[in-house]
Parts: structure tokens; sequence; C-alpha cells
């Protein structure tokens, strides 16, 4: 398969995980970066082997790239969506996909009317742990789920990014920044939400910076930072989720579901591996093996030192293989704009006391078959 010419928007911090999982792939090779600052689109450029566009237009007008990564800052997403659409090229986004879902509605309309797809963040739902989950379930080792929990717990991102502030304003916080890992692999796991209830705030009403260059800089947070959730299933299953960047300790774990034949313990998905323990009816807990499962070994060393699985691009590898191949794409703009829905949802419901029912559905994406990595798409 000739690979697809791919064109980057913004080249900040998450810019280099695609620029190094793109320069280890046969499905797609990037032609050029573009950002608002050039200076940060001829870093990475030169950085990465690939051209530095002169502009933000000059990328979109472009022939030869067919799908544009936009990786901007949230309340940019929308703008920058539209004018990759409007040139007529598929758009592929990070999380959040736009900062409000009417944005992300319109979205879908106006790729459809262009003919072209929208795929989109995150894709860890597609890692060798989550994959072997969604096995699992599907063999019906739990039986009918019922109930759940999903917990991600910090105190912020202040002391390791170096422009934190996108963080907490319009499209940050935790439901926004860190609930699309959990809604994703729940709606692949589970299938789409009914309904949502939930109560919000905002724990500490500024923050001082002290990652560099802009330590000792204070952030006004303008967005919820604690939400604890109620996510009632289409299915059935209500999934108590709660997010927050207000914690300093834990000792929960970040997934569990629990079904009327068995309780699975789901790895952390924000990342792509970790081992899932299942225990089916009186017996003990006992790993579910990952290996057979693309995308399972670790490649990434975190700050704290943990040994991590991060694939973070194979979402847009099979949106390329699935426009070759004319199939659906997994990562896709119907499942993110249902999770966006759900995760303003979340936002509504908090600050109106209230039920606040989804007016958008989406299939579960298709497991991926077993393997190693990228092989996978090319079937
Ligand atoms: N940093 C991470 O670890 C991480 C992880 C996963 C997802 N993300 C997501 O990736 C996106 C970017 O995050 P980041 O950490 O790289 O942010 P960043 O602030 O480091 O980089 C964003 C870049 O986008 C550019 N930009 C902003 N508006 C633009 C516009 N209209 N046109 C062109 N360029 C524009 C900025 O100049 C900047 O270089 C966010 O949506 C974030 O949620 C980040």
């Amino acid at each position: 398969m000739t690979p697809i010419t791919i064109g980057i928007i913004g080249c900040g911090v998450i810019s280099d995980a695609y620029l190094k999982g793109a320069a280890r792939s046969a499905t797609i090779t990037v032609k050029s970066v573009a950002d608002l600052r050039p200076e940060a689109a001829a870093a990475k450029a030169a950085e990465y082997g690939v051209a530095a566009a002169p502009s933000v237009a000059a990328l979109l007008a472009d022939p030869a790239i067919s799908i544009v990564v936009n990786l901007t800052v949230p309340l940019a997403h929308a703008a920058v969506n539209r004018a990759i659409v409007a040139a007529g090229k598929h758009v592929y986004a990070e999380k959040p996909l736009c900062a409000s879902f009417a944005e992300a509605r319109d979205l879908l309309r106006l790729a459809a009317a262009a003919g072209v797809r929208v795929g989109g963040a995150p894709d860890t739902f597609m890692g060798a742990a989550h994959q072997a989950c969604r096995r699992a379930i599907d063999a019906g080792r739990l039986g009918t789920i019922i109930a759940g929990a999903a917990t991600v717990l910090s105190h912020g991102m202040e002391h390791w990014h170096p422009n934190p502030d996108f963080f907490f304003i319009k499209g940050g916080g935790p439901i926004l920044d860190l609930g699309p890992y959990y809604v994703t692999t729940l709606v692949h796991l589970l299938g789409p939400v009914a309904r949502v209830a939930a109560t919000t705030c905002i724990g500490n009403p500024t923050r001082t910076i002290t990652s560099q260059p802009r330590a000792g800089e204070t952030i006004t947070v303008a967005i919820e930072t604690t939400a604890t959730a109620i996510l009632a299933f289409a299915s059935g299953a209500s999934i108590v989720l709660t997010a927050s960047w207000d914690v300093w300790k834990n000792k929960r774990l970040p997934f569990e579901l629990y079904g009327i034949d068995g309780s699975l313990l789901v790895p952390d998905p924000n990342f792509f591996g970790g081992t899932p323990e299942i225990a089916e009816k009186g017996a003990d807990w006992s790993p579910l093996p990952i290996t057979d499962h693309p995308f399972h070994a670790p490649n990434r060393t975190l700050r704290d030192g943990r040994e991590v699985a991060d694939y973070r691009i194979i979402g847009l590898l099979d949106m390329a293989a699935a426009i070759q191949q004319n199939r659906p794409h997994r990562a896709s703009g119907e499942l993110t704009t249902h999770v966006l829905e759900v995760l303003e949802a979340i936002t509504t419901a908090g600050a109106e006391h209230r039920w606040v029912a989804l007016t958008t559905t989406c299939d579960r994406p298709a497991p991926l078959p077993l393997g190693t990595g990228e092989e996978v798409f090319a079937s």
C-alpha cells in the first residue's frame, strides 16, 4: 500500500508523539507541519526531517496532502477542523474534537457534505489491554455488566506543561481533557451512553505554574476541576466517573467493571498496555493475557519511571488504511462526537442539578484483529 500523505497543524508538546509515530509507520508519511508560531513549525520540521509549510493556509492548499492532523489547543480545534474540511482534506484531531458538542455536530455535517472523513483521539481503546478487555466482555465472561467505576485523579497540569493555560479554560478541565480517554473506552466496551447525572466544582480558583519556563505565573481557573458523574448506558450499565485535578493523593484503581458473572479491572485508558485482571464468579483475580494483541509492548518511560505502552497515532493509521480500503475507521467522528456530548452533559448536569439525556448515539468500534502492530490495519 502506498503511504497516505499527512500534514500536521500545531507543533507543541504532543506533536512529538505524532511525528515519532509517523516516522515508524508504513501507512502514513508526514509531508509538512505548520503552526501559528512559524518558529515552532521550523523547529519540529528540522528535528523530524519534514517540511515547514510557510503558513497554515499553504499547508491546507497543498494538493499532495490527504489527511490533516489538528494538534492545536482545544479552543482552536473547531475553526482549524472547519478549515481542513473546507480545503477538501480528511481531518484527524486531538481531543476534544471541538470545545463544544454543537461545534462537533456542525463539523460532522460539513464533512459529510464535503465527502471527507473525521477522526480523532483518543485511540488508546485500540491498545492491547483494552482490546483484551473487549474480547473478554464479548465472550460473555462478565455476563451482563451492571455497574463500575472509572477514576482519574491528580493535582493538575501546571507542574509539567510549559504552557498550561489551555487546561484551565473552556475546552480544558479534567472532564474534557482526560474524560475522553475514560468515556471513549467505556463506549468501546459497553456501547453508547443514554443519560448523565453529575456534580461538579472548581476546587482551586487559581493555579501557580511550577513548570519552566513560566514558573511563578498564576492562572485563574475558569472551568470545573472536579466532577463526579453517573453515566447511564443504553445497555443498562451505570458507571461512576470521577475526574479531578484537585486531589493530591489517592489509592483508587483507574477502572473497574462489574458483571453478574464476574468483575474486570481495566488498565488506565490513558495508555495502551497494562495487565487487565478478571475474577469470574467466586474465583480469584487472574491476569488477562495481552501479548496476542497489537500495540502491547512498553515503549515509553514516564516522568515517574513507569514503563508504558504509548502508541498515540494508531487511530490515525487505522483511518488512513480505512480510507484506502473503503471501510469505516474506528476512532470515528461519530464516536468522538458522542463522547464529547457525554462530557458536555456532565458539565450541564453539574450546573443544572438534573439528569441530561443524550441526543447522539454510536456503534461500538470494531475490535482489532490479533497481531503485533500496524500490520493489523493492512487487511
Ligand atoms: N501534551 C500532551 O501530553 C497531550 C496529550 C494528549 C493530547 N493532547 C492534546 O493535544 C492538543 C495540543 O496539546 P499540546 O500539549 O501539544 O499543546 P501546546 O500548547 O504545547 O501546543 C499547541 C500548538 O498549537 C499552536 N496553535 C494554537 N492555535 C493554533 C491555530 N489556530 N493554528 C495553528 N497553530 C495553532 C500553538 O502555537 C502551539 O504550538 C490539545 O488538544 C491537547 O488536549 C496533549
